[in-house]
């Protein structure tokens, strides 16, 4: 079967990568979270105290560091490798997440950045997800879609993510986080989170997993045979 390239963008917490993986999965299509590679990225920044607006350190920082996924066997889901080491623990952490919003908006980071996610693109058969997928990434993608869900539902449920990892985290906390980078990634200079013209709106308030993944399924498979008829 023909493979094409299915793009998912939205806001901080509206479930992207739990539909992408699942719709990976379905498909046999390889996922890939971008957030986490800038996550990691990161961590890389904090960990090696790269002052992120200083572009000299940055570009000399980047050369260092090698992203890689791994798909974990056990769990069923891809990790994010960082020079070798399983870091995917690691960049869900709040000290990542309260700078990630501005590593990603450096220039020299996303030009990094997109080029792998590209290189990674190469062989379609992909679900990627992110915020900037569909314009800039792959604005030739066969599927966009772009996730949206009320905002105290996105709280509500990072909060319970978190909560499981760290049970001091405040619900304030994560709610003041998600607003932050929801403004830095809509403002940013370069490659702003935007809906695509051409993307699928899907709204997730009020539908379970199994629902969304129906819908989206169902869209990639009308445009797998799209592909397919036009050859
Ligand atoms: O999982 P969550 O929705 O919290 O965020 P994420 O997908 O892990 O992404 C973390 C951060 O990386 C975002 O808040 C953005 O600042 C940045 N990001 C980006 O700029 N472009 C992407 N394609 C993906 C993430």
């Amino acid at each position: 079967m023909r493979k094409i390239i299915i793009t998912i963008d939205g806001f901080s917490s509206c479930g992207k990568s739990t539909l992408a993986q699942q719709l990976a999965r379905k498909l046999n299509y390889v996922f890939i979270d971008s957030g986490a590679m800038y996550r990691a990225i990161t961590l890389f920044f904090l960990r090696n105290h790269v002052d992120w607006n200083n572009s000299e350190e940055v570009v000399k920082a980047l050369e260092q560091i090698n992203l890689d996924f791994h798909y974990n066997l056990e769990t069923g889901k891809s990790e994010m490798v960082m020079n070798g080491e399983d870091v995917e623990y690691l960049i869900r952490d709040m000290l990542v997440a309260e700078k990630v919003s501005e590593v990603a908006a450096v220039k020299e980071v996303r030009e990094f950045a997109v080029k792998e996610q590209r290189k990674m693109g190469k062989k379609k058969g992909i679900v990627m997800d992110g915020r900037d997928i569909g314009t800039t990434v792959f604005p030739k993608a066969e599927l966009k879609i772009f996730m949206v869900a009320d905002p105290v539902i996105r709280v509500e449920r990072r909060y319970r993510e978190m909560l499981e990892k760290n049970p001091n985290v405040l619900l304030e906390e994560v709610k003041d986080n998600l607003q932050m980078r929801d403004y830095i990634d809509s403002n940013r200079e370069f490659s702003p989170l935007r809906q695509a013209k051409d993307a699928f709106v899907l709204d997730n308030s009020k539908l379970t997993t199994e629902e969304q993944l129906k819908i989206a399924l169902k869209l990639a498979k009308e445009k797998i045979a799209t592909v397919e008829e036009a050859i």
